[in-house]
């Protein structure tokens, strides 16, 4: 057993000086005024408050003192632990605040600005409104039906009665595409489809009457592109072959599909016309919906949208021409039917305003946006 150390003076233990734990509170009250944000006091705090922080140690120090030096002792860590303590706090309650002053300012929200950062599209309006057009007939029994772009001749004019010196046939209104052996040009017997009869066609040949088909979709002609032209557009194609089917029939589906767009009490009228494939033929035409009439003959109200006619034309229409039936396997003796076609872009353009066909083509959704993302 070794004999007790006479020479160790606790009280002069190095790490218990007062000058020492002076200059450990000093260092530490130092080191978290300038601490410059809250991780560098919580760093600050590890180094001057931790467990292994020259005060801790100092402290832990005091229990190998011999009583009468522990109280002095204690007390002097103990009021630089406090002072250390309560620098910490109120450091904290400084830096907490910077820290949320600082993020009202960068984390404002400037509630005048646009909510519609992200914008979620649009449809387009072509697109939207041919929607519409087929949701009118399939609530009235309608099915939708589709066929190919790229059209056999025979569809797109044979079957529908137009002759083979039929003017709409030659180069200048049809695309051709190129035929399966190489054929070219007017030879080839196949063509973009100038127009959505061939549906009618197609239709008949793969279904029994009755019929009631309502078809949209592209249609292709040689025109150049200009305010009132594209050489790609949009038709609606409407067929019904059954028993005992009228024009009276058609002009009451008409009435009824205006309506349904234009508003009640919307009417129409047929002109004679001539179509290969129906008769007989009718171009339809509406009731101004803007001014109703009011602008014929009365230059005080002009109507953009009529040029003062009181009428916008539709598209054509007509009863189904017996020889398409029986080229389509239909018996014209028991069925009759009514058929009808109409410009989509022609309509958007009178409907909403649009002076330019270019617009719709362009793809900009500046111009589809404002017709809202309806469904
Ligand atoms: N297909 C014709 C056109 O494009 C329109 C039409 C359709 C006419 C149906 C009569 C019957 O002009």
């Amino acid at each position: 057993m070794s004999a007790p150390n006479k020479s160790y003076d606790p009280v002069e233990v190095e790490a218990l000086k007062p000058e020492e734990i002076e200059r450990m509170r000093d260092e530490a009250l130092a080191a978290f005024a300038s601490a410059g944000d809250l991780d560098a006091l919580r760093e600050a705090k590890t180094a001057h408050m931790g467990d292994r922080s020259p005060l801790a140690l100092a402290n832990r120090e005091i229990g190998a003192l011999p009583p009468q030096a522990k109280a002095e002792a204690g007390k002097r860590v103990g009021q630089a632990r406090g002072a250390v303590n309560k620098a910490f706090g109120s450091r904290t309650v400084e830096l907490e605040a910077e820290r949320d002053e600082r993020v009202l300012v960068e984390e404002a929200v400037d509630v005048t600005l646009s909510y519609d950062r992200l914008p979620a599209g649009a449809r387009h309006p072509l697109t939207t409104l041919m929607d519409r057009i087929a949701d009118i007939f399939t609530a009235m029994g309608y099915e939708v039906a589709e066929g190919p772009e790229v059209e056999a001749e025979w569809f797109n004019f044979d079957a529908l009665n137009f002759t083979p010196d039929h003017p709409a046939r030659q180069m200048q209104d049809t695309f051709f595409v190129q035929g399966p052996e190489g054929t070219e040009g007017d030879e080839s017997g196949v063509v973009l489809r100038t127009h959505t009869s061939p549906v009618q066609a197609r239709s008949l040949l793969e279904r029994k009457p009755p019929v009631y088909i309502v078809c949209p979709g592209r249609v292709y002609r040689t025109d150049e592109l200009d305010a009132t032209h594209t050489p790609v557009f949009h038709q609606v194609e409407l067929l019904a072959v059954d028993e005992g089917l009228t024009m009276a029939d058609l002009k009451g589906t008409m009435d009824h599909m205006v309506q349904e767009l234009f508003g009640e009490g919307t009417t129409t009228r047929l002109r004679p016309h001539f179509f290969p494939f129906t008769e007989p033929s009718a171009e339809m035409d509406m009731q101004c919906y803007v001014c109703r009439g009011a602008s014929v003959g009365n230059p005080d109200r002009p109507c953009r949208t009529c040029s003062s006619e009181g009428w916008i034309e539709l598209g054509g229409c007509g009863m189904v021409n017996p020889k398409v039936l029986t080229a389509c396997g239909v018996d014209p003796e028991k069925y009759s039917g009514f058929a009808f076609g109409f410009g989509i872009e022609r309509m958007l353009m009178f409907r909403h305003n649009v002076e330019d066909m270019r617009d719709m083509v362009e793809g900009d959704v500046r111009f589809t946006r404002p017709f809202g993302s309806e469904i």
